[in-house]
């Protein structure tokens, strides 16, 4: 049975702690999903930590909707959110229903998520109002980096706190199902998720979240290209892979790789024969 946006919505009111990991690939979605992890995303992080692009800001619909495609086929259970690229639901309201549906009908998603509060609310509403889950995210929104200069921790001020609390309201008006918090400080964060009634997913925004989410390459230590504090490596995956490519190479030079167990035999009278 697939998760659905009112079951999440329900791990709010019971109080059950909701766990979102990010994924990009067939395979390791199907190791999330197996874990029983109610939430997968697609994250435009895509561009950093797989593409090796030095934000998100260049990725396009077209790689988004690959590896959304590929995620989408190694799960069975989770419900899988696209994240929607930069400038793909800023134009107009036609552009952002049109997008949203390529990540259910092509990328076989079953929400988006989009980044912005008040000044998206009307896009929101509009893919909300076609049937398709959405999930805001606001605080750090990394495809705002330039206007926001540089990858800081929001709503510390007066104003800049208000505002946050404004845009999460707004995205609960609008129909949100969930909205990620992301690089805020962490009794901001835990206000907002009491004010509102929809899940709040944090990520580098306390403990007092609904929800976690990380990015499974960080969380793996595996793009060590560097380390956000909002990151915890529950393994050092870099290092492994690199021991292991090493002994791979050494084994191959030194002729112990491959052994029989890794080769085919043949009747070797059919050689004879040759
Ligand atoms: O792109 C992404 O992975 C995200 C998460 C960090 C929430 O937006």
């Amino acid at each position: 049975m697939r998760v659905n946006i009112n079951q999440i919505k329900e791990m709010k009111q019971k109080g059950d702690k909701i766990v979102m990991l990010t994924a990009y690939d067939y395979t390791t979605a199907r190791i999330i999903d197996e874990a029983g992890i109610p939430l997968i995303l697609v994250g435009d992080s895509l561009g950093m930590v797989v593409l090796g692009y030095d934000s998100t800001i260049p990725v396009t619909m077209k790689e988004m909707l690959h590896h959304t495609r590929a995620v989408a086929r190694g799960v069975k259970s989770a419900l899988v959110i696209g994240d929607m690229p930069f400038m793909t639901y800023h134009i107009s309201i036609e552009d952002a229903l049109r997008n949203a549906a390529r990540f259910i009908q092509e990328g076989s998603a079953q929400a988006v998520k989009l980044e912005g509060g008040v000044n998206v609310t009307d896009k929101v509403a509009a893919i909300v109002n076609c049937g398709i889950p959405v999930m805001g995210h606001i605080g750090l929104t990394p495809q705002s980096i330039h206007q926001l200069g540089g990858f800081k921790i929001q709503g510390k001020s007066l104003e800049a706190a208000k505002k946050l609390l404004e845009d999460a309201r707004a995205l609960e008006e609008a129909g949100a199902f969930a909205v990620v918090l992301e690089t805020i400080p962490t009794p901001l964060a835990s206000l907002i998720s009491q004010k509102i009634s929809i899940p709040t997913i944090g990520i580098g925004a306390g403990a007092g979240c609904d929800g976690q989410v990380q990015v499974i390459s960080d969380m793996l230590g595996l793009f060590t290209d560097f380390v956000p504090k909002h990151a915890k490596q529950y393994a050092k995956l870099a290092d492994v892979m690199s021991k292991v490519i090493v002994e791979y190479s050494d084994e191959v030079k030194n002729g112990s790789f491959p052994t029989e167990a890794q080769s085919f035999s043949m009747d070797e009278s059919i050689l004879a024969e040759l």
